[in-house]
Formats: C-alpha cells, structure tokens, sequence
C-alpha cells in the first residue's frame, strides 16, 4: 500500500482500525483521503486475517465534520454528478465488505461523516458524538448516500426532518432513534465496545457473516430479491468446512475452528 497521508492504520490482533487523521480540520473528507479509503478497503477485501475494521476520527472533538468544504469551489453541475457518485462507490465498497466494520464516532459526524458512519455495518458513538447532515445549509443535500442511508436507519418522517433542518443529533437521540447500536461514555469505552463486538463476530464461520452482509444489504437493493439473495447464501453456507464443523462441534459440546473455508 502507498504512503498513507489521511490516514493511520493499526492492527491489533486480527482488527484493524482506519484513523481519519486530518484533526485540524475536524478530519474532514477530502479528495485524498476518499481514495485513500478506498485503497484500503480494497485490500481488507483481499486480507483474510482482518476479522473486523473500526474506522473512527484522531482527537476527541470530531468522528468527520463532513467532505472537506475547501474543495467545494471547484464543484458544478458538470463534475457534481462524478463526485457525488465515486463518493458513493466508496461509501458502498465499505457497505459491501465482507468484513465486518464498525464506526467508533468520537464527536462530530456531519455531512459526508455521517454519510461514511451509515455506510459502517454498525456504530458506537461516545456521549459527546452529533451527528447531523448540514448540506442545506450550503445550498446542497447529501451526495454521499446520505438520503438513503438515514431513511433507512431512522425512518422517513425523521430523515426528513433532519436532512430539511440541518439540525444536530446528539448521542442520545441516536441511540433512541437507532442510528447508533451503543452509546458509550467517551472514546476508549466506545473503541472497548467495537473491539468487543468485533470479537465476537471474529469467532464465528467468515463466508457466513459475509453473507449476512449481502443478505441484509439486499433489503435495501431494489433490483434486488432478498428473500432469493438469502436462500442461495443459505445454500452457499451449507457447502462450506465451516458449516460441517459448526454442526460437528455443537454435536461433540466443543467450540467450533471455524477456517473460512
Ligand atoms: N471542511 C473543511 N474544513 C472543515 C470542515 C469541513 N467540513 N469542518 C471543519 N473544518 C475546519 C474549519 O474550517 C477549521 O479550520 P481552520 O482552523 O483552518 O479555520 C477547523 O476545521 C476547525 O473547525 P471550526 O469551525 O473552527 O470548529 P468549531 O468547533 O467552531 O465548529 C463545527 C465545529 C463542526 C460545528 C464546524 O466546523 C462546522 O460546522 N463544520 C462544517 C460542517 C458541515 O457543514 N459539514 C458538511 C459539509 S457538506
């Protein structure tokens, strides 16, 4: 992997965690670090020892505070449709991943930072985390999937409010709301969750938690058949190692190895 410049990555164990590393500007998205994330999560793809990703924001004040407003000037109705959608592919590439991800939002998480948090399979904010999708402020709505993703996690009448104020959420009310899976008192509890929730996950069969993430992605996939998306990963479970030993084991009263095989 080339010099990463936005970002600092560290493993531990088989989770590794993607700092946004722009803290003088609140870790805001720009084009750089876009693509940073996407070279990264192009290799968990191919890096089968990575169990779970955490992906969270340096410093205590911000998780993201949105794609980086400095590089807006350049926008128009000509390139907007280009940058809104490669923002979205990588956004998706984080959605599709077999690997589980989790966004530790440590403060701030507007705009393209919540956008990037709703892409994570879950969320753990820390009690100071807001959250908020600004863009009407600017004269703009979200190009990151953010209309889509907010609908889906709190609902329509609430997407609506927020995305049509700009208004912030505060932890609470995204606990409430479902945006986020846990609250946590500051940023090293929120971090012990994910890594928590993560290992968990990490000891079960890999192809089977890939495919609950395509199973459940499907339901938000109108081309989709999620009922048909669910039976084929059901079949494609049954013909792996895994399944054979998770059945083996429960039978012998063993823990299961799972291989991912
Ligand atoms: N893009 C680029 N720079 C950003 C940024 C963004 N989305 N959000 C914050 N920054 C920069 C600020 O310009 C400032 O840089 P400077 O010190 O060089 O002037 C630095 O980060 C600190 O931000 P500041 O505004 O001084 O902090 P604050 O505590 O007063 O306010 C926020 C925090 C999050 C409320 C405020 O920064 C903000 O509203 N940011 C923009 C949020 C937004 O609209 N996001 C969606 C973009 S589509």
């Amino acid at each position: 992997m080339a010099d990463l410049q936005n970002l600092s990555l560290s493993t531990e164990g088989s989770i590794l965690t993607i700092t946004i590393n722009r803290e003088s500007k609140l870790n805001a998205l720009n084009t750089s670090t876009l693509a940073e994330l996407k070279e990264v999560f192009n290799s968990v793809y191919d890096d089968k020892d990575i169990k779970g990703v955490i992906i969270t924001g340096a410093g205590e004040k911000a998780f993201v505070a949105g794609a980086d407003i400095g590089e807006f000037s350049e926008l128009n109705e000509m390139n907007a449709r280009k940058f809104s959608e490669e923002g979205q592919e990588i956004f998706q590439l984080i959605e599709n991943c077999h690997t589980p991800v989790v966004a530790v939002v440590n403060g701030f998480a507007l705009g393209g930072g919540c956008e990037l948090a709703m892409a994570c399979h879950m969320r753990v904010a820390s009690a100071n985390a807001r959250f908020g999708q600004p863009e009407v402020n600017l004269g703009i709505i979200p190009g990151y999937g953010g209309t889509q993703r907010l609908t889906q996690l709190i609902g329509k009448g609430r997407a609506f409010e927020y995305l049509m104020t700009g208004d912030m959420m505060d932890a609470n009310t995204a606990l409430s709301y479902g945006l986020v899976n846990y609250m946590e008192a500051d940023k090293e509890a929120a971090m012990d969750k994910a890594i928590e929730i993560l290992g968990k996950i990490g000891a079960k069969a890999p192809i089977a938690i890939g495919l609950v993430i395509d199973s459940v992605n499907a339901v938000f996939n109108h081309d989709e058949n999620g009922y048909q998306t669910e039976a084929n990963a059901f079949a494609r479970c049954c013909g792996t190692e895994d399944f054979t030993e998770g059945a083996a084991a429960f039978m012998e009263k063993r823990t299961p190895e799972f291989k991912g095989e």
